[in-house]
């Protein structure tokens, strides 16, 4: 068999467990996971921080080449830096999960974040999860995963997850994450949509290992077959 590695595309809609499972996919290939969610957050964080809405988009457009966002690999998961500051844990507040969707539509900011993707794969060996990465970003990855679930098995998953620590209901969580998916479908630039060459796996009566077991083993697959 080869040791060439290969790129794995993860998309799904929000809450699908794309994040765990991609993790544990670049754990057991011994590859790098990168959280393109996480970059869209820093780049709503940061405009977010200084007062540029998501409808000033020449605003928002002016500021997108100062832009640094590094994902750091870190014992306690993955380290989040943008423009020198360690943005891990804010980025996943209600506020920047409530506006992220708005931010990820600008095309020309977009671009950008794609541009920086690209330049992570390059090298191979990149589990890389997000909505568009099978379509736009790595359209030659070598495996492509599509993840789903019901709306109701993620937010009962969102919930469990945050176990209390924020005010809010599971039908309110329910309500979100179906707002979030019908934004993320319709939006004009590169929509979540799952990619021809996907394969597509319903996690809803799925644990996490099975998930994992299963895209490692295509992952092997593919290698074994070049
Ligand atoms: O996966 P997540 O919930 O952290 O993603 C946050 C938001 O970022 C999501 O609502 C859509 C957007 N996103 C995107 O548009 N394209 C990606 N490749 C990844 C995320």
């Amino acid at each position: 068999s080869s040791n060439n590695k290969i790129n794995v595309a993860i998309d799904g809609p929000a809450g699908a467990g794309k994040s765990t499972v991609a993790r544990l996919v670049a754990k057991a290939l011994s590859y790098v996971y990168v959280d393109t969610g996480a970059m869209y957050r820093a780049a709503t964080w940061y405009m977010m921080c200084r007062g540029i809405p998501a409808e000033d988009t020449e605003k928002v457009l002016q500021h997108v080449p100062e832009l640094m966002i590094e994902l750091v690999p870190d014992p306690t998961g993955q380290k989040v830096y943008c423009n020198g500051e360690d943005v891990t844990t804010v980025i996943r507040s209600m506020e920047v999960t409530s506006k992220v969707s708005q931010y990820s539509s600008i095309a020309g900011l977009r671009t950008r974040l794609t541009e920086n993707q690209r330049e992570m794969a390059a090298r191979k060996g990149v589990v890389m999860d997000g909505r568009d990465i099978g379509t736009t970003v790595l359209p030659d990855a070598e495996v492509k995963v599509f993840m789903t679930a019901s709306v109701q098995e993620r937010a009962a998953r969102r919930f469990k997850e945050l176990n209390g620590a924020a005010d809010i209901t599971l039908e309110q969580l329910e309500r979100d994450i179906a707002a979030r998916d019908k934004f993320d479908e319709e939006r004009e630039v590169s929509p979540l949509r799952c990619s021809e060459d996907a394969i597509v796996l319903d996690t809803t009566h799925m644990d996490i290992q099975g998930v994992v077991d299963t895209i490692v083993s295509y992952c092997l697959a593919e290698k074994d077959g070049e």
